[in-house]
């Protein structure tokens, strides 16, 4: 089928250039030693996940346990779920999980942790344990230093459970500019001490895990860091693209709409935040909600749920109703999560449709 037969809106994957994103990521992985456990966050489809476990990853990352459970088709054998799990509900369900693979859970704190212990002891089964630490971003994890050190403290006594290492993510840098690099500096240092500090005190970590997508490539320059988690590198979007982490041909996925109203200046796409989420850029004050691809100069300004306003610089005749118009998305993630189905394309034509499994898997 070609893709003009598809409906809108509807994501599309570009599979040479995903191929290309994987390939290119898991040589540099390997080429630096590092283990490379990708965040399925991004594309919360266990067919991709298989891919990456095909390509070399050592495991997978997911945020939620119903994630875990979905990603468990990928065949993966080890599989960290990292954020905080708390609630029986959700420690019954992932000791099941961890019938079937290896599971190990981010923890910043002994009361997250014991319940963990405890559902484990109670399933018997072994859930492994990062003390997970704030590297800047505050969002969770406790000061590198004593409290981690303290919290490893606490972790090695629980029962069922074991203590493989450290986790963060350095979502506070968004980019390698100037101002990127230095904070990766500050980076660089704070994780030397902290290890340092663990090591000293008889705590060796087995995984240092970090990584994002934006610092993808300087993944190599914080010794200490032994495996790495991107997600988004998978398609890359606008905020990759301004990251300075790909350039614009690197974006595998794009979303693709219809012009469905004309007036002067102006047009209406049928995708709005229902289709692509109301995410603005992480790193820019600019207020667009995705690039139009062939349409330098016009400006994805503006949406209601279904409607996105796009302003136009060249007057009316630049579009036509019922002209498809594909997007690059700000922030991919968030989109999947909204579409039941996305299409993988090669040379226009659809050759992959893919159920987006993991989507609304909150819990
Ligand atoms: C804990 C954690 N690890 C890894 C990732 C993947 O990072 P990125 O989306 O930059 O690839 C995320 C993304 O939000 C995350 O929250």
């Amino acid at each position: 089928m070609h893709i003009s037969e598809l409906d809108t809106p509807a994501i599309l994957i570009d599979l040479d250039i995903m191929e290309r994103n994987l390939q290119r990521t898991a040589e540099y992985a390997r080429t630096h030693g590092l283990r490379l456990r990708p965040h399925t966050k991004t594309h919360k489809i266990p067919a991709l996940g298989r891919q990456q476990l095909e390509l070399g990853a050592a495991g997978l990352s997911v945020a939620k346990t119903t994630e875990a459970e979905v990603m468990l088709c990928s065949g993966v054998r080890d599989l960290l779920v990292a954020y905080p799990v708390v609630g029986r509900q959700k420690l019954e369900r992932l000791c099941q999980v961890a019938r079937k693979a290896d599971v190990t859970i981010a923890v910043d704190s002994l009361a997250v942790a014991r319940p963990i212990a405890e559902a484990a002891q109670a399933a018997g089964v072994e859930i492994g344990l990062l003390a997970e630490m704030d590297a800047g971003l505050h969002r969770v994890g406790v000061l590198p230093g004593n409290d981690l050190l303290t919290l490893v403290q606490g972790l090695v006594r629980l029962p069922a459970v074991r203590w493989k290492g450290v986790a963060f993510y350095p979502g506070h840098i968004k980019d390698t500019s100037e101002t990127g690099l230095a904070e990766l500096d500050v980076l660089r240092r704070l994780v030397a001490e902290a290890i340092g500090h663990l090591r000293k005190n008889g705590f060796a970590p087995e995984i240092v895990s970090g990584g994002s997508t934006p610092l993808l490539w300087e993944s190599h320059t914080v010794p200490e860091v032994n495996e790495i988690r991107p997600g988004t590198y998978i398609f890359n979007d606008r905020n990759t693209v301004l990251s300075g982490a790909c350039t614009r041909e690197d974006c595998a996925a794009t979303i693709m709409t219809t012009v469905v109203s004309v007036a002067p200046g102006r047009v209406i796409i049928d995708g709005g935040s229902k289709t692509f989420s109301s995410d603005r850029l992480s790193n820019s004050t600019e207020v667009t909600f995705g690039e139009i691809e062939g349409h330098p100069g016009s400006s994805f300004h503006k949406m209601n749920e279904e409607h996105g306003f796009v302003k136009l610089p060249n007057g009316p005749g630049e579009f036509n109703i019922g002209d498809r118009v594909r997007v690059i998305p700000n922030h991919i993630c968030v989109a999947m999560n909204l579409h039941e189905q996305v299409y993988g394309i090669r040379g226009g034509r659809v050759v992959e449709t893919w159920r987006v499994e993991g989507r609304g898997k909150l819990q």
